[in-house]
């Protein structure tokens, strides 16, 4: 028997700077590229049954990188979301975001805190995107968040369990299913360590901004007919 649809699937959209470079053009092209083919790709998960994507769009460590492909990412940020706001309302898609607010610019900042509020009861599928985000500062994060909590009396330390602790991270997401990397890496980058725990991990050479319809059709295929056996015979 195949296993079902995943109901939280992560991809780390990686490639988008080779896509270009492969093509002549700048690296900034294939972050475009790439964010065009996230909202095309991204529709077409959630019309599968999948409930929850998170995607990685900007790690901390990101902010190595020159200053004018840092500065064209979180302009894109801010002229796309914005200007897609339509977007994910009409497509009922609710967008949370996941990541340290510093060292983003309060434009940034403002512009996700703003989607996030006007998409709030959208009910068909939810997207975390992960911006400034890092795997192990969320973990330190919520733990500090659950201990300012016991110690101001409104949490009691007994009820902090593998599944509750879901619930303290920057976004209230169930486990992820399925975790994806397009563009050849082979690697978790500092993505969902927590979430991640029992994923099923699914690598393709394709990069991001090639990652259609068909791409996820495979890498869905494939989950589906994976021995999901967490810890049993
Ligand atoms: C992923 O593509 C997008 C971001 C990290 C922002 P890359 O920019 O990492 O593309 P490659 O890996 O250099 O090709
Ligand atoms: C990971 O991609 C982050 C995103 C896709 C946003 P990178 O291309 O930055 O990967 P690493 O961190 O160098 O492995
Ligand atoms: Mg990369």
């Amino acid at each position: 028997m195949k296993n079902s649809i995943p109901n939280h699937v992560a991809i780390i959209m990686d490639g988008n700077g080779r896509w270009a470079t492969r093509q002549g053009k700048k690296r900034t092209d294939g972050h475009y590229a790439g964010y065009k083919r996230f909202k095309q790709t991204a529709l077409y998960i959630l019309d599968k049954g999948v409930k929850y994507l998170s995607v990685f769009a900007f790690s901390t460590e990101n902010f190595k990188r020159s200053e004018e492909e840092v500065n064209y990412l979180m302009n894109l940020f801010v002229t796309a979301f914005k200007k897609d706001k339509n977007f994910f309302i009409e497509n009922d898609v609710r967008v949370l975001f996941s990541g340290r607010k510093e060292p983003l610019s309060d434009e940034v900042y403002n512009t996700m805190k703003q989607i996030e509020e006007m998409t709030k009861d959208c009910k068909r599928g939810v997207f975390n995107v992960c911006i400034n985000y890092g795997g192990q500062a969320e973990i330190v994060d919520t733990a500090k968040k659950i201990a300012r909590l016991v110690k101001d009396n409104k949490l009691d330390i007994n009820d902090i369990t593998e599944e509750t602790y879901y619930k303290y991270q920057y976004q209230d997401l169930p486990p992820i299913d399925l975790m994806i990397r397009t563009s050849g890496e082979i690697r978790i980058s500092n993505f969902m360590l927590y979430s991640l725990s029992y994923a099923e991990l699914y690598f393709t050479s394709t990069c991001f901004p090639d990652f259609d319809e068909k791409e996820f059709d495979k890498a869905l295929e494939d989950y589906q007919n994976r021995n999901i056996t967490k810890g049993k015979a």
